[in-house]
């Protein structure tokens, strides 16, 4: 097996009396995109500090392809690229300009750097506005133009620190094209968000991060099979029969039940290992008719990963069973 893109052991950030990283292992293959998902305040950032030789750690270690990030910091530097959170480009420049900039500082000459910049401009959809200040771009804009100058160099590995955080569903999906295109070219992905779907999308293998720990790690078939064998989803036709299909389907299928926003909706967790999904599921819809209860709607889901983090993190919905 090649040497891992990261690897970290008991990796602990302290500040003051708190500690946003709580001792983090991961192992991050090369090649891949992993995504380190948690909600705010979960550590994310900061363990791609780290990572990333910006912030010392407190305790532990982490290695970026072999090369301990605090006595080879340099080493790590030349190996990586990050995009942070918030963006770090000079607002008075055109585009153009910002990615010959920082072309030069990375050591490309005259035309080289001319046209590797346009190369990357017409690549990310921005040659028309290549010309102008980037004051003038909307978020998207800003976001691909982030990740043009950060690969001018094509790292081994690059940090993007929730990359499309606030953007449109459009230009969401442009940022994800991107990223799929430069996993294509060998780089590696450490990608940090709070949405399912962005992990689901890109990611291979997932880490979910709670209060500064690894709470969660695996391929994303891994991690749903860990919360069970699926969900059962029933919408009542009145509301007030909601209480007593609860109990009904606690009883019958062994599950959690969780009210929904909606008054008419119930979902009960499937426990895994246990009968045939689907089996169980019909049993339910029975005892439910035999009940009195009516139901206008019964369907039986994998569970996504948007469960897996309620069921991870403890954000879930109403527990009544
Ligand atoms: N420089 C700092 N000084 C003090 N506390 C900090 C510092 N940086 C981060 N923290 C704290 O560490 C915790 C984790 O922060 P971090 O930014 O790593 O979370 P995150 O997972 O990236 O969250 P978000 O999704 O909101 O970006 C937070 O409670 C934050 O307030
Ligand atoms: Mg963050």
């Amino acid at each position: 097996m090649s040497e891992p893109a990261v690897e970290t052991n008991a990796l602990v950030k302290v500040y003051g009396d708190t500690r946003p990283v709580d001792g983090v292992d991961l192992t991050v293959p090369a090649g891949t995109v992993y995504g380190l998902l948690g909600p705010n305040g979960a550590g994310k950032t900061t363990v791609v500090r780290m990572l990333a030789t910006l912030v010392r750690p407190d305790g532990g270690e982490a290695r970026v392809f072999g090369k301990d990030v605090v006595r080879e910091a340099a080493a790590v530097r030349r190996r990586i690229s990050l995009i942070g959170q918030y963006a770090s480009l000079d607002e008075d420049l055109t585009g153009a300009e910002n990615l010959r900039l920082v072309g030069r500082l990375l050591g490309h000459r005259g035309a080289a750097a001319r046209d590797r910049a346009d190369e990357l401009l017409a690549a990310f959809g921005l040659a028309e506005a290549a010309g102008r200040q980037v004051k003038s771009y909307s978020g998207g804009m800003r976001r691909r133009l982030d990740i043009a100058v950060s690969i001018l160099s094509t790292p081994e590995l690059l940090f993007l620190d929730e990359p499309t955080t606030g953007l449109d569903p459009r230009s969401r999906n442009h940022v994800w094209d991107i990223v799929k295109a430069i996993v294509a070219q060998n780089t590696t992905v450490l990608l940090t968000t709070q949405y399912l779907e962005e992990a689901d999308r890109l990611a291979s293998r997932i880490a979910v991060l709670d209060h500064g720990k690894v709470v969660a790690e695996g391929t994303k078939g891994e991690l749903k099979a860990s919360v069970g064998a699926g969900a059962v989803h029933v919408r009542l036709r009145a509301p007030d029969q909601r209480s007593a299909a609860g109990a009904v389907l606690a009883e019958t299928l062994g599950a959690e039940v969780e009210f929904d926003a909606d008054p008419v909706a119930l979902t009960a967790r499937l426990p895994g290992g246990g009968p045939d999904a689907a089996a169980l599921s019909s049993r339910a819809l029975a005892a439910l008719a035999g009940a009195g209860i009516a139901v206008d709607a019964f369907s039986l889901g994998q569970p996504s990963l948007d469960e897996v983090f309620l069921a991870l993190t403890g954000r879930a919905r109403e527990v009544v069973a």
